[in-house]
């Protein structure tokens, strides 16, 4: 990667020195020359390999070089130019493409039974073929993304098609569209390879066009404000971005691909024997491949994979509906051939549905810590994912109002994993007429005083200082296990405390005594020790535990982290000026006069004085000290654990190279783990891995992931 590294400099320090405006013809399509692979070249460690080798600004210096170069001399724009990601002429409809190999479903399996039942059919139909030599066939295990299936034609290595799925036999050409897609190649580059292949004659590529949550969420609150209309999920908005007749909308859209294998190939050069390589190679094209792939070696691996997955899929920022289990080698998967619209040698193992509809009975608000009114959701009870669901959040007033939400309503709810589920959006279509649209009260629940809104905030509050709500809030916040991890002190008994007035301030929590728990009867004995012994532990948490547990309006626990890593005390945190906080990279000035104003109030500064004297931790832990040189090389910071012979490297190369790219070597799989990289013969740290989720890598993936 050094020479990448080399070349864009050469070129940048060139850019410093010249006017792109007054080149000559001959200048500029020399510069062109040199710029064009070079942005390729990012494109491809950017979004294939997730390891950028430039800064953004540099990238974007040779950007905007060359639209500069395109824009002076337009003769010198090439079809496959990096800049030609934001869109052509809109069109009236889409063209038909016929696809030259059919686009296949897949068939189901909804457990880890059912997953094994495809198994052994595969088993029985090879063995019948091969006998003895397909008694075990490996599987390759992908995330089934939640997307739209395209197929991307690359004819010489340039990008010439992109088709929607459609019905399988035929979709809708989309190339104009899939080109203002930034992770989705416009060439694939011929030497630049590590395995210095040429790219092939002709290739199809197949894969996922997905939206990310978090992307999600922006475009749908955008598009709220503007008042369009919804999408109901990110696989829907991907879906509709796609199929724009106008591409500079696609281009506008937050689209992400990743590819999953490859339709007919004419030409390449040592074609992949099977999946989880072609996935390899599909990488080194300048493809994002999914990183969770694994090769794995029995039906029982699989099962365990699925299992980790059903509650791994969370941790995602972007949805799975399943994982896809294929045959991995080629050859078998042709001797098992497919049935109508499906083929044999690979099967969905879908997870449970996160969304379900139901009805919107009432409308309810909630007094929150900072005095913050939630809108809750009362609804008629529902299963989702296995869970009964009664209520979900609505946010604040102006989501209910943007997707006009009202009660009587049939909503659609969503749930994943611990997240509080939510009300995504109405079905319209099913109203009657009847549902009532809602209003935010203008008083407080819990003290009655009148409710505040600010400028440029979305949520209402109870300001009053004396609102009980808020502080029995701000005790179960304390008390909770990112906080304080106070055991036996839950929302119930914080009530308790508050309301039966043990407890007035934070500092409060840490002079009680057994008598007056057991005087009001609150306790039987025995639970009256624990919660001392779990009050008594809290007070050796990390300093950034107590910041964050304080309840200082927008520090959150990564704050609270930040904080700590300038600050070594509360007392020196309490002594800074708001000025000097807000130069903590990532705190700003908001966060910073928020910290400020807390101090300023003498009441918290005494509840800090009371907590330090009661033998709470107020200083900065040795594990808390900030690490050095954290983001020096791809693998910096991530944790590798080997198991199993490499077929290249021994195991003191493989742990020295991971070292030199600033990552570490541990010697057994935890859920601190990044990636377990086996081989020939890896045992238990690879079942461990499959059962906790971990990616799974081999040597070629390890050396793809180092090399750059
Ligand atoms: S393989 C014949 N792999 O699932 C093989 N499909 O129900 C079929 N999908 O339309 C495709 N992630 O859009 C495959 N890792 C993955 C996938 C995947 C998502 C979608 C694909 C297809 C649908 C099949």
């Amino acid at each position: 990667m050094k020479n990448l590294v080399d070349a864009s400099h050469k070129v940048l320090t060139r850019l410093a020195s010249v006017d792109i405006q007054v080149l000559s013809h001959d200048e500029a399509a020399d510069l062109a020359l040199a710029l064009r692979p070079l942005l390729h070249a990012h494109d491809r460690q950017y979004h294939a390999l997730d390891a950028p080798v430039v800064s953004d600004s540099e990238y974007d210096r040779l950007f905007q070089a060359l639209e500069q170069i395109e824009a002076r001399y337009p003769d010198l724009v090439t079809p496959d130019s990096p800049t030609h990601r934001t869109g052509a002429a809109p069109l009236d409809r889409f063209e038909r493409v016929r696809h030259p190999v059919a686009m296949l479903s897949l068939g189901k399996a909804f457990d880890a039974g059912e997953l094994k039942s495809w198994y052994d059919r595969c088993v029985r139909g090879l063995q019948s073929q091969f006998g003895e030599a397909a008694l075990r066939p490996r599987m390759t295990v992908e995330p089934k993304m939640d997307g739209v299936a395209v197929a991307l034609t690359y004819e010489k290595g340039q990008l010439t098609q992109g088709a929607t799925r459609g019905d399988g036999a035929e979709g809708e050409n989309v190339t104009a569209n899939v080109r203002t897609i930034a992770s989705i190649p416009l060439f694939i580059p011929a030497l630049s390879s590590p395995t210095g292949l040429a790219a092939p004659e002709r290739m199809e590529v197949r894969g996922e066009i997905y939206i990310r949550n978090p992307d999600f969420e922006r475009l749908n609150d955008a598009a709220a404000r503007a008042d369009e209309k919804l999408y109901a999920n990110p696989r829907n908005a991907a879906a509709g971005s796609v199929r724009q007749l106008d591409s500079s909308i696609t281009a506008s859209r937050p689209l992400s691909f990743v590819a999953y294998g490859a339709g007919p190939v004419e030409g390449m050069a040592s074609p992949p024997q099977g999946q989880y390589e072609m996935l390899g190679r599909l990488q080194e094209y300048g493809f994002p491949v999914s990183e969770h792939a694994a090769l794995l070696n029995s039906v029982e691996e699989a099962q365990s994979f699925y299992e980790a997955w059903l509650r791994k899929r969370e941790e995602l920022d972007y949805e799975i509906d399943g994982l896809v289990v294929k045959i991995d080698r080629f050859d078998w998967q042709q001797a098992l051939g497919a049935v109508s619209n499906a083929p044999r040698w690979a099967v969905a193992c879908k997870f449970p549905a996160q969304e379900e509809t139901t009805v919107l009975n009432d409308i309810r608000v909630s007094v929150g810590r900072t005095g913050v009114i939630k809108p809750e959701a009362a609804l008629a009870p529902v299963q989702v994912a296995g869970v009964t669901v009664s209520s979900a959040t609505l946010h604040n007033a102006d989501y209910i109002r943007d997707r006009d939400i009202r009660i009587g309503d049939r909503v659609i709810v969503k749930r994943a994993g611990d997240v509080i589920p939510q009300v995504v959006k109405p079905v319209e279509e099913a109203r009657s007429g009847q549902e009532r649209v809602w209003e935010m009260p203008a008083h407080c629940p819990a003290c009655d005083s009148p409710l505040h809104t600010f400028p440029d905030e979305v949520d209402t509050y109870c300001v009053s200082i004396d609102c009980p709500a808020q502080f029995i809030r701000l005790v179960e916040h304390f008390a909770s296990r990112g906080a304080m991890d106070i055991e036996g002190l839950g929302s119930k008994l914080a009530v308790t405390l508050v309301e039966q007035g043990l407890v007035g301030s934070l500092a409060d929590i840490y002079s009680l005594t057994a008598e007056p728990l057991l005087n009001l009867w609150l306790f039987a004995e025995k639970r009256a020790d624990n919660l001392l012994e779990g009050i008594e532990a809290s007070k050796r948490r990390p300093l950034s535990r107590l910041l964050f547990g304080l309840g200082v309006r927008h520090v959150g626990r990564a704050t609270a982290e930040l904080l700590v890593s300038r600050y070594a005390s509360l007392e020196a945190l309490g002594a800074a000026p708001a000025e000097e906080i807000a130069e903590i990279d990532g705190v700003g000035e908001i966060i910073a006069k928020s910290v400020a104003n807390w101090f300023a109030v003498e009441a918290n500064r005494n509840m800090a004085l009371r907590l330090r004297e009661m033998g709470v931790n107020t200083e900065r832990l040795p594990e808390e000290a900030p690490r050095e040189g954290e983001d020096a090389g791809a693998a910096a910071g991530k944790t590798f654990v080997l198991t199993g012979a490499l077929p290249t490297l021994t195991r003191k190369e493989a742990q020295a190279r991971i070292k030199e790219a600033g990552g570490r070597v541990a010697g057994s799989v935890s859920r601190n783990t990044d990636y377990v990289v086996a081989g020939e013969n890896a045992g238990s740290k690879r079942q461990r891995a499959i059962e906790l989720g971990i990616p799974l890598i081999d040597e070629a993936r390890l050396q793809a992931l180092l090399d750059e």
